[in-house]
């Protein structure tokens, strides 16, 4: 057997559905597929029921991952109260509840001025702002206009097309603050995939041309890209075949191996470069601390994935899927 050890990954796009939705995960399951998948450390989204945009919840949030969760949770809060996109939360006393950004991922902040304040008024506290573009490349636009007119850093979420990312690659040559992510289903598959697949390969932004994929390829390789998360989405499988399905899909089990196989395995990143990507820079981006967990990871095992029983989801287009790369040590 040809095993690694390498640093834990850290995933700093997790849906973990807790509290109000926990029929698709919480924190336990979600932190279990997370250890399973050779990540150490979650950052979770605030599109729960409630929504977590104030210091409260994220204070009880945190009393409840001491007790139920296995890998370390850092929790994002939301930047509008009730993701509603109208008012400011508390940022200052979301930071002092242990909030390590924020976000409206599911939603954009549509009001320009009002992402403008938020921009400021997070550099001011020292979070870092990640914002869910929708539509893509057109949202990507405006914020950058906005970082361009503040100057206040802003992280950009799940960025799959090459028009997005033709845009990124100028504003950083630019000097402006903007860093941003991809995810293993923007590399791994085209729109092809949802055709063949349906519920299961949709999610939100969805997948897209080879074009597109080669130009994510592209910003991985340049730098242009600078972390990989998995938006980590569970949904039920009842809700996922419904006429107009939900968005979103599991990552967690998958992230090293589909990264390898599509990145490694080709010969298209050097692994360094994959575990800047998964491990550190994402730690970078939320100013954690670096990462002392390691995993094993036995590099000749190619097997066709498949959903763990674990899971109380299945909504995920690798299954099925040969990936090479599996995680021995958690
Ligand atoms: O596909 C997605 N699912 N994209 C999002 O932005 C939200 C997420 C979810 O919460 O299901
Ligand atoms: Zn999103």
């Amino acid at each position: 057997m040809n095993t690694l050890t390498l640093p834990a990954a850290t995933d700093i796009h997790v849906h973990l559905r807790d509290p109000g939705q926990t029929y698709k995960e919480d924190i336990a399951s979600g932190t279990r597929a997370a250890r399973r998948g050779g990540v150490a450390a979650v950052a979770c989204m605030p599109n729960t029921r409630p929504v977590i945009d104030n210091a409260d919840l994220v204070e009880t949030l945190y009393t409840r991952v001491a007790r139920e969760a296995v890998v370390d949770v850092h929790i994002i809060a939301a930047v509008t109260v009730g993701q509603r996109g109208l008012a400011l939360t508390d940022f200052e006393a979301l930071k002092r509840a242990g909030a390590v950004a924020l976000s409206d991922d599911g939603v954009p902040v549509r009001d320009d001025a009002l992402m403008a304040q938020a921009l400021l008024a997070a550099q001011r506290v020292g979070l870092p702002l990640i914002d869910h573009c929708e539509p893509e490349t057109e949202n990507i636009e405006r914020d950058i206009a906005l970082v361009r007119q503040t100057k206040a850093p802003i992280h950009i979420a799940h960025v799959s097309r090459a028009a997005s990312l033709a845009l990124i690659r100028a504003a950083k040559a630019e000097g402006l603050p903007i860093t941003c992510e991809t995810c293993p289903h923007y590399f791994f598959f085209t729109d092809e995939r949802h055709r063949e697949l349906g519920g299961n390969a949709q999610m939100n932004p969805p997948l897209a041309s080879q074009a597109d994929v080669q130009a994510v390829i592209e910003a991985l390789r340049d730098g242009t890209i600078d972390c990989i998360t998995t938006d980590h989405a569970p949904h039920h499988r009842v809700e996922k075949a419904r006429p107009l399905p939900p968005n979103g899909i599991l990552g967690l089990e998958t992230l090293w191996p589909a990264t390898l196989t599509a990145l490694y395995f080709t010969g298209l990143l050097p692994l360094d470069t994959i575990v800047d990507k998964l491990c550190h820079a994402p730690r970078r981006i939320l100013k954690l601390p670096p990462q002392t967990h390691t995993i094993d990871i036995d590099l000749d095992a190619e097997r066709v994935y498949q959903v763990h029983p674990d899971s109380r989801c299945v909504n995920t287009p690798f299954a099925g899927v040969a990936l090479r790369g599996h995680i021995i040590k958690e």
